[in-house]
């Protein structure tokens, strides 16, 4: 029954705005009492997320385990390669007996269809550390680091400049979640699929897809760019190639609003889809964005485990 099925966080489409508000607005409580040293709640004590990763991590890592900590649980880190899973033990089964021993499971894999498996088969909630697909807990904490900086982010224009990628595919459901304006713009040749368009029609999301940074940027609020080589791309010479003309540079940086800030999900790659110059410059929040993956989770993992509304 519906009651019993646990609140699995898998992408940002799965679930009602209202939901990922009240997760964003624990988030916003527990990042102030953090900084007035008032942490004392612990409401996730007694409990353990087993963390998996098939792929490396600083960020997702790091903010996951500090973040079960400070809410008073423990963290278990598994890698994909050490797990019976590499040895081909089935997801479905790993998701069962995992199930019987910890609280929640966080999974950073490629395939999406292994996440969706996952969740399907485990009794405890599921949160997506990243899939080739998307990488919802990074939009919900970007969208948190936006609203910090710049108010309430519904009717605001954000631009994307680099290929079609998971990162990506978060902030267009973002758009449609937080309403507001998303201008992407991408090479032709790594341009969002149709599935991606599709969606976006049927959502009716205020989302551009076109092939001009210049254009997606002019005017925007924020700019957003990410690596032009994810995990599990093979063709990186010829995607640099294309990508050469999609950097965000000063010349790109000064056509947004000149209150624009400037978000990455980071690794950057200096130099290549970002300067220097934009990254450590005075419209970059990368290292805010970075710490509210921390904050952000933290309401995540509040939420899947009941303790958030
Ligand atoms: N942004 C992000 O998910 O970083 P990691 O790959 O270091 O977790
Ligand atoms: N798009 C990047 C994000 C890394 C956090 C990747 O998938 O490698």
């Amino acid at each position: 029954s519906a009651s019993n099925t646990p609140r699995h966080f898998l992408d940002l489409t799965e679930l009602p705005t209202s939901e990922l508000r009240n997760m964003l607005a624990a988030a916003v409580a527990m990042k102030a009492k953090r900084k007035a040293n008032a942490d004392a709640d612990k409401p996730l004590a007694g409990k353990t997320l087993a963390m998996i990763f098939d792929k490396p991590s600083t960020r997702t890592r790091v903010s996951f385990d500090v973040g079960m900590r400070q809410l008073g649980g423990e963290s278990i880190m598994l890698t994909g390669a050490e797990m019976q899973l590499g040895r081909g033990e089935t997801i479905a089964d790993t998701a069962r007996v995992l199930s019987r021993f910890v609280d929640i499971i966080m999974i950073r894999i490629l395939n999406h269809e292994a996440l969706l498996e996952l969740a399907a088969n485990a009794t405890v909630p599921v949160i997506n550390g990243l899939t080739r697909k998307s990488h919802p807990c990074q939009v919900m904490a970007d969208v948190m680091t936006f609203e910090e900086h710049r108010g309430p982010i519904k009717g605001r224009t954000i631009a994307w400049t680099g290929d079609d990628n998971n990162v990506l595919a978060s902030w267009a459901h973002a758009a449609h979640q937080f309403e507001f304006k998303l201008n992407v713009a991408t090479p032709p040749q790594l341009a969002p699929g149709k599935a991606m368009r599709d969606w976006v029609k049927a959502s009716g999301a205020a989302i551009t897809i076109g092939t001009d940074a210049e254009e997606a940027v002019r005017g925007a609020d924020c700019v957003i760019t990410d690596t032009w080589v994810s995990m599990g791309d093979k063709d990186g010479e010829h995607r640099h190639n294309l990508l050469k003309p999609y950097q965000v540079n000063a010349k790109l940086m000064s056509l947004a609003h000149k209150d624009a800030i400037f978000m990455h999900c980071l690794p950057a790659h200096r130099g290549e889809e970002v300067t220097d110059e934009v990254i450590d410059g005075p419209q970059s929040v990368v290292f805010d964005e970075a710490e509210n993956r921390l904050h952000a989770q933290k309401g995540i993992l509040a939420w899947c485990l009941g303790a958030v509304a």
